[in-house]
């Protein structure tokens, strides 16, 4: 599903952002642009990267 439509960035692109590395929305932002523009997709984001960080 699309989390980020300004920039067309899907939840799997997240979480492979995610698994590659990233562990803020500033690293998400600077890899895949989410909230960078409207920023309606932030809470979604933190939300998908709360849950995978509390996984590992
Ligand atoms: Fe992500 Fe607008 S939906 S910046």
């Amino acid at each position: 599903m699309y989390v980020c439509i300004c920039h067309g960035v899907t939840d799997n692109e997240i979480v492979e952002s995610i698994d590659n590395g990233a562990q803020t929305i500033k690293e998400l932002t600077a890899e895949l642009k989410v909230g960078s523009q409207c920023g309606k997709c932030c809470q979604c984001t933190k939300k998908i990267l709360n849950n995978k960080l509390l996984q590992i």
